[in-house]
């Protein structure tokens, strides 16, 4: 398995593969590969010849330092669950000194207030974090296309509009969320929970699937409230916020359009571990 730790490296490998009239497409991560990485390479592979795949643990997009030190890194099993696609897929996995230079800071940036609700209100900082770096591996790597789950759905958003204010040359597209059988979001911290937590877990699945069903005859406020006491009476877990938004804008629902599309986003606790899901509803 190839695996690239330079800038200077990842450019030549890509203007090589480029001058032979090879496209390249872009999965960026933070390792601890799982399914859902595996589903974004493959959508990658239908539409290009080779797939970079950033693993990368970024620490400005992390406004808990617990958090960041706990985040499984696993280049070992990431490189060995790779294997299975030899050449059509390349590792970047550059130090942080490769990607920022030497100061391991955020720019900041107005996305247009999609940062300033759910994950940007109870993150801080987090997607200034995002966007720095995925601005430098952009750059670095220079794909046709890069993909995202939409699990990330605010993060999609956000690197869309990223895009555009840095004028990038590439195409952002979102992948649908991959799920374990019981309906839990595959996620890298998922590798942190216990047999018995990814049970319980699958509640915000179960959740975001009633809220669905319901949407069409409860208003959101009582759909807010009856989300808010399944999570109450669950010991499991704890909910951290659940929203109905505007899926072009992220604004809440207050009051319902006919034709406009919205999803329902949940973020919640299973003890120190944060988990987000969300799901189209209309
Ligand atoms: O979704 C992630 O894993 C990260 O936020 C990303 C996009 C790799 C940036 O560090």
């Amino acid at each position: 398995m190839n695996i690239i730790k330079t800038k200077t490296e990842i450019a030549k490998y890509v203007s090589e593969k480029r001058e032979q009239k090879y496209s390249i497409g872009f999965v960026p991560t933070m390792g601890a590969l799982h399914l859902g990485h595996a589903s974004l390479i493959a959508f990658g592979l239908k539409r290009h010849h080779y797939i970079v795949v950033s693993i990368f643990v970024n620490p400005t997009q992390f406004n808990n330092a617990i958090d960041l030190e706990k985040y499984p890194r696993t280049l070992e099993q990431d490189t060995s669950f790779l294997s299975k696609y030899g050449d059509k897929v390349v590792i970047y996995a550059p130090t942080p000194q490769e990607v920022y230079g030497n100061q391991v800071m955020s720019k900041q940036y107005n996305f247009k207030g999609i940062e300033t609700v759910m994950e940007g209100t109870h993150r801080p900082g987090h997607f200034d974090g995002v966007g720095t770096v995925l601005n430098h591996l952009f750059r670095q790597v220079n794909p046709d296309e890069a993909f995202f789950g939409e699990k990330d759905y605010q993060q999609l958003l956000i690197v869309k509009k990223l895009v555009e204010i840095e004028k990038l040359p590439l195409k952002i597209t979102g992948c649908p969320i991959h799920r374990q059988e019981n309906g839990l979001a595959m996620s890298s911290r998922n590798a942190r929970l216990t047999a018995q937590q990814l049970e319980e877990a699958a509640f915000i699945y179960k959740i975001l699937q009633q809220v669905k069903k319901d949407f069409d005859s409860k208003s959101a406020q009582a759909l807010r409230e009856w989300v808010a006491i399944q999570f109450e009476n669950n010991p499991h877990l704890e909910l951290e916020y659940f929203e109905i938004s505007n899926i072009k804008n992220l604004r809440p629902l207050s009051r319902k359009r006919t034709h406009q599309k919205y999803r329902a986003f949940i973020a919640a606790f299973a003890g120190d571990i944060r988990l987000i899901d969300n799901m189209a509803i209309n």
